[in-house]
Parts: C-alpha cells; sequence; structure tokens
C-alpha cells in the first residue's frame, strides 16, 4: 500500500508538482519528529524516568523498522533543495554521497531488526538504545544539517 503512494508521489514530482514536493518533505520530516518521539519515550524508560512497558518498546522498534524501510524512498532527487520550516534540512551529500546515505539506511535496519529480536525487558533496553541511537547520529552527522 505504501509503495503505491510512492510510486503516485514520484509521479507527481516528475509532473513538477511543488506542492507534492513539500507534501514529501512534510511526509519525511514527519516520519523523523516520530523517531525522535519513540527515542525519547525509550530514552525515558532507561533513565528510570517510565516504567518499562513492552507495548511502548515494540511500537518503538516497529516505527524505527518502518521508517528504515522508507529512507530509501523518503529522500527522491526532487526533494533536492526543497526547503520547508523546520529546524533541519538533508545535506546535499543525501544525493551527492548515494551509496554512503544507503548504506547508513542499511546498517540502521541491521540494528533495528537486532534489537527487535533482543529487546525484552529493561536490561537489554538500556543494551540496545544506544546501539540504535549511535545510527541515528551516525547517518546525522554527514547526512543532515541544523539550520542556522
Ligand atoms: C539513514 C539516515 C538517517 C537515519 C538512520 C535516521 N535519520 Fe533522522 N534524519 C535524517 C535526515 C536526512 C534528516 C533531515 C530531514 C529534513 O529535515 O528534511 C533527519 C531528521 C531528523 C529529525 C528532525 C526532524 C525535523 O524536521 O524536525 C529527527 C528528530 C530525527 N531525524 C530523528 C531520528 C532518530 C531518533 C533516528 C533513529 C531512531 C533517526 N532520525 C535515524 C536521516 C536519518
Amino acid at each position: 500500500m505504501k509503495r503505491i503512494v510512492v510510486v503516485a508521489a514520484v509521479l507527481a514530482f516528475s509532473a513538477g508538482a511543488v506542492v507534492a514536493q513539500q507534501d514529501q518533505v512534510k511526509r519525511t520530516q514527519g516520519m523523523m519528529k516520530d523517531n525522535g518521539k519513540n527515542a525519547a519515550a525509550l530514552s525515558a524508560m532507561v533513565k528510570g524516568e517510565k516504567p518499562y512497558d513492552q507495548s511502548t518498546v515494540n511500537a518503538a522498534l516497529a516505527q524505527f523498522d518502518d521508517t528504515a524501510k522508507n529512507l530509501p524512498t523518503l529522500f527522491p532527487e526532487s526533494m533536492k533543495g526543497v526547503r520547508l520550516e523546520g529546524d533541519y534540512d538533508a545535506s546535499p551529500k543525501v544525493w551527492t554521497d548515494k551509496a554512503g546515505f544507503e548504506s547508513q539506511i542499511k546498517s540502521f535496519a541491521k540494528v533495528v531488526t537486532d534489537a527487535k529480536s533482543k529487546v525484552k525487558n529493561l536490561d537489554t533496553l538500556k543494551a540496545e538504545l544506544p546501539v540504535i541511537g549511535k545510527q541515528c547520529s551516525g547517518c546525522h552527522e554527514t547526512y543532515r544539517i541544523k539550520k542556522g
């Protein structure tokens, strides 16, 4: 289902629909914002601010997994240079260093898959969250720019 939407969106871009491009950026940023919220929810458990809750963990990991699956299509060529409100932009390196970006996506996907099978309690969450976080920041370091 998602694929069909993406294909439709890509077709809309090639027709030069600026509105569709902006929708795409919004969708991408929205997905990343959800990643941020989920990562914060997991980190609250690790810090002991919230009790461990498996269903919250599962939902967060499922959303990371969904992100990993969608990342290869989240930054189509047509999104290059499209600017919206928000604190961040994708770095031009997303498009100039495609191979590097794709390998970041792959390693993120792998770590999330591992975490899905490993995280069953607070101790395993404590072990896995930094591993996931490293993937998030590893990609952001190179491929995300904070707007000045
Ligand atoms: C393969 C690369 C990659 C991975 C992995 C990745 N991100 Fe991102 N993220 C980006 C890029 C690129 C942007 C900038 C997108 C934009 O603003 O157009 C971004 C933006 C964001 C933003 C800012 C959204 C906004 O506009 O306010 C947050 C929050 C975020 N990511 C959280 C996360 C978290 C948490 C993870 C890990 C669970 C993660 N990301 C994994 C590439 C990645």
